[in-house]
C-alpha cells in the first residue's frame, strides 16, 4: 500500500529532522543563518552554516511529505476518521513548527520559543506515527483476509 510506505517515510524524516534540531540547539549554531527563510548565501549552503541549513531544508522537505501523507489519507476510503484527523493536525502542525521556526530566529533564540519548538515538534511526531501506525494496521488486515474462491 502506497500509503504504508509514504507515513513510514515521513515518520522518518520527520525523527532524522528533530535529530538535528537537537544537534543544532546542543551544538550552540542556531543563529549560524540570523535572517529567515534563507541563509546569508540564498540556496548556496557554506560551511559556516551548515548544519543550520540542513536543518531548514530538511524541514522544508518534511513540511511536503506531512501535507502529501494528509493528502492521500484523506483520499483513501479504508482510513478511519480518526486518522484522518491526526493527518489534518499533523499537517496544521508543521506549518505552525516552521512558522514558529522564524519567530525562534527573529527572537533570538528565545527560551520559550525554542521549548515551544521542541514541544510542537513532538507532537507533530505523535501524529504521524499515528497515522503510520493506523495504516499499517490497514495494511496488515488486508493480508489477513481469506481469498474467496
Ligand atoms: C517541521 C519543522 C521543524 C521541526 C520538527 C523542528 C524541530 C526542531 C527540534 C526538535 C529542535 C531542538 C530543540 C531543542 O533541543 O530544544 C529544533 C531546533 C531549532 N530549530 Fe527547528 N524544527 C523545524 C523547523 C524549523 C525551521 C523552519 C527553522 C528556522 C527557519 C527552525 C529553527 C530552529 C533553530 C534555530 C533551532 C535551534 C534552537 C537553539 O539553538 O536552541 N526549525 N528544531
Amino acid at each position: 500500500m502506497l500509503l504504508t510506505r509514504l507515513s513510514f517515510s515521513t515518520l522518518s524524516i520527520l525523527f532524522a529532522l528533530i535529530f538535528i534540531g537537537g544537534y543544532v540547539s546542543s551544538s550552540g549554531v542556531g543563529l549560524s543563518c540570523p535572517e529567515w527563510p534563507l541563509c546569508p548565501a540564498g540556496l548556496v549552503p557554506m560551511r559556516e552554516f551548515i548544519i543550520e541549513y540542513f536543518h531548514r531544508t530538511v524541514a522544508a522537505t518534511t513540511g511536503i511529505m506531512v501535507f502529501v501523507t494528509m493528502f492521500f489519507t484523506l483520499r483513501s476510503q479504508e482510513t478511519k476518521r480518526s486518522t484522518k484527523i491526526a493527518s489534518m493536525i499533523a499537517a496544521a502542525l508543521v506549518v505552525g513548527q516552521i512558522t514558529l521556526g522564524a519567530f525562534v530566529i527573529v527572537e533570538k533564540l528565545h527560551a520559550v520559543l525554542v521549548t515551544v519548538h521542541l514541544g510542537m515538534g513532538l507532537i507533530l511526531f505523535l501524529m504521524i506515527l499515528t497515522v503510520t501506525l493506523d495504516v499499517n494496521q490497514i495494511s496488515k488486515t488486508r493480508l489477513q483476509k481469506p481469498v474467496q474462491i
